[in-house]
C-alpha cells in the first residue's frame, strides 16, 4: 500500500508537498539555506486576511459569527501572537488561514495563494499544530514522523535526519521507538509540534503549542520559535500564555467575539491602552508637609497620584520628560532623601484584561 493510500485509510487529507507546489518549493538544503540567509521581518506580506468571516450555522438558531470581517497582515519573518478569550475565534481564524475551513465571506492569502481556490498550494507551504492534534497512536514516534515526512515529499534521508534532530531538540529522542499510545499528554503535543515543523514550513501556525507542557518543555518550544524566527520563518501563534506572547511575538493581535480589537507591539499596546507609565518614588524618611505644598502649588494639575504614604509615592503624569524633573527638584529642595525612582511595570496582562473586560 502506498503512503497516500495509508493516509486515505487513516482519514488524512495530505498530498505530498513536492507534488503540490512544484518548482518553487525545494525541501533540500538550498531551501533551508535561502531561508536562513534572509533577515527576519522583511516587509513582504506573507499572510493577508481581508474581511475574513466565518459563520457557523446552528440548527433552529441564528448563524453564529465566530470570526467577523477580520483584516490582518503578517509580514514574512514575523512572529504574530493571536490573543483572545475562549471562544474568541482564534482557532477558527487559523483553520481558515490553513485551508481547513472555508470562510463564509472575505478572503485570505498565504504567500499570494488564495486559501480557498489554491488550498493545495497553501497546505504545502504551511505547518500547522492544531489545537487538539490527533496522532495515530499505534505508531511509534519515529515511524509516525517518517510517515508524515514521506507525505510531505521529503527524501528518506532528510526526513530521518530532521525527525531525529527535532526529537533530540524537544527532549524525547529516548522515546522515539515507543508507541504514541504510551506517550504522556505533553509528549504527544511535542510529537505533533515536531510533525508540524518537520518540513521546515515557510509559515508555521501554532495553536496553543505549550498548553500541555511543563515549564522546561514550554521553554524548549519558545526557544524553537525564536530559532525559527531567526531563520526568517513566519510564525502565527495562538496562545493564552501572555509571557510567551510577549517574549516571542513581534506584534500581538487581540480578538474578542470574532473581532480584531487591538494590533501592535506589546509596547504600543501598553502605551495605547494603559496610558502614561506609573512612576514610583521611595524615600528614606517621611517627607512631612513638602508634598502637600507642592500639590497645592500647581502639582495637582500635572500629577495623577495613585498612592501616597509618608515615604512612598506612586503617580502618573502625561508629560514625564517635563514633569518628573520638576518633581524631583521640588523634593530635593524640600530635603527629601530619595532612595529609588522607578517606572512601575505595565504588564501585558493589564492590557489584555482591560480590553477583554472592556473596562
Ligand atoms: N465547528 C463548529 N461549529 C459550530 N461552532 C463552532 C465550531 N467551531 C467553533 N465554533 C464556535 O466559534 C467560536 C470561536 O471558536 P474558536 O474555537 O475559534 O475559539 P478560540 O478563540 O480558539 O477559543 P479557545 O481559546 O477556547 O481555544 C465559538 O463560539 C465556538 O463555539
Ligand atoms: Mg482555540
Amino acid at each position: 500500500m502506498s503512503t497516500l493510500q495509508i493516509a486515505d485509510s487513516l482519514g488524512l487529507s495530505f498530498v505530498p508537498i513536492a507534488a503540490l507546489v512544484g518548482k518553487d518549493y525545494n525541501l533540500g538544503s538550498a531551501h533551508l539555506n535561502s531561508r536562513t540567509s534572509r533577515a527576519p521581518q522583511s516587509m513582504d506580506i506573507l499572510i493577508r486576511a481581508e474581511n475574513l468571516t466565518k459563520q457557523f450555522l446552528a440548527h433552529g438558531a441564528l448563524p453564529h459569527t465566530a470570526v467577523s470581517a477580520l483584516n490582518l497582515q503578517v509580514h514574512e519573518g514575523e512572529v504574530l501572537g493571536l490573543l483572545g478569550p475562549n471562544g474568541a475565534g482564534k482557532t477558527t481564524t487559523v483553520r481558515m488561514l490553513t485551508s481547513i475551513l472555508k470562510p463564509t465571506a472575505g478572503r485570505a492569502t498565504i504567500a499570494g495563494h488564495d486559501v480557498v481556490t489554491d488550498a493545495r498550494h497553501v497546505r504545502g507551504i504551511v505547518g500547522h499544530l492544531t489545537e487538539f492534534p490527533g496522532l495515530y497512536l499505534r505508531m511509534r514516534a519515529r515511524e509516525y514522523l517518517d510517515f508524515y515526512g514521506e507525505l510531505y515529499g521529503m527524501s528518506r534521508a532528510m526526513r530521518r535526519g530532521r525527525a531525529d534532530e527535532l526529537l533530540m531538540q524537544f527532549g524525547i529522542a529516548d522515546a522515539a521507538n515507543r508507541r504514541l499510545s504510551e506517550f504522556s499528554k505533553g509528549m504527544r503535543q511535542k510529537v505533533a509540534l515536531i510533525r508540524s515543523m518537520l518540513h521546515s514550513p515557510r509559515v508555521l501556525f501554532l495553536d496553543e503549542p505549550t498548553s500541555a507542557m511543563d515549564p522546561h518543555s514550554a521553554k524548549q518550544v519558545r526557544d524553537a520559535v525564536a530559532q525559527l524566527r531567526g531563520q526568517g520563518h513566519t510564525v502565527f501563534l495562538c496562545t493564552h500564555n501572555l509571557y510567551e506572547a510577549e517574549t516571542l511575538a513581534d506584534r500581538l493581535a487581540l480578538i474578542r467575539k470574532g473581532e480584531l480589537i487591538a494590533l501592535g507591539t506589546a509596547q504600543e499596546l501598553k502605551t495605547k491602552f494603559l496610558g502614561a507609565p506609573t512612576i514610583e518614588i521611595r524615600l528614606a524618611k517621611p517627607l512631612g508637609q513638602a508634598w502637600s505644598t507642592f500639590m497645592q502649588n500647581g502639582g495637582a494639575e500635572k500629577f495623577h497620584v495613585e498612592e501616597f504614604t509618608e515615604t512612598y509615592l506612586r503617580y502618573r503624569t502625561a508629560e514625564p520628560q517635563l514633569n518628573n524633573p520638576r518633581l524631583l527638584k521640588a523634593l530635593n529642595e524640600a530635603g527629601a532623601e530619595i532612595v529609588t525612582v522607578s517606572e512601575a511595570e505595565q504588564s501585558l496582562e493589564h492590557v489584555y484584561l482591560k480590553l477583554v473586560e472592556n473596562v
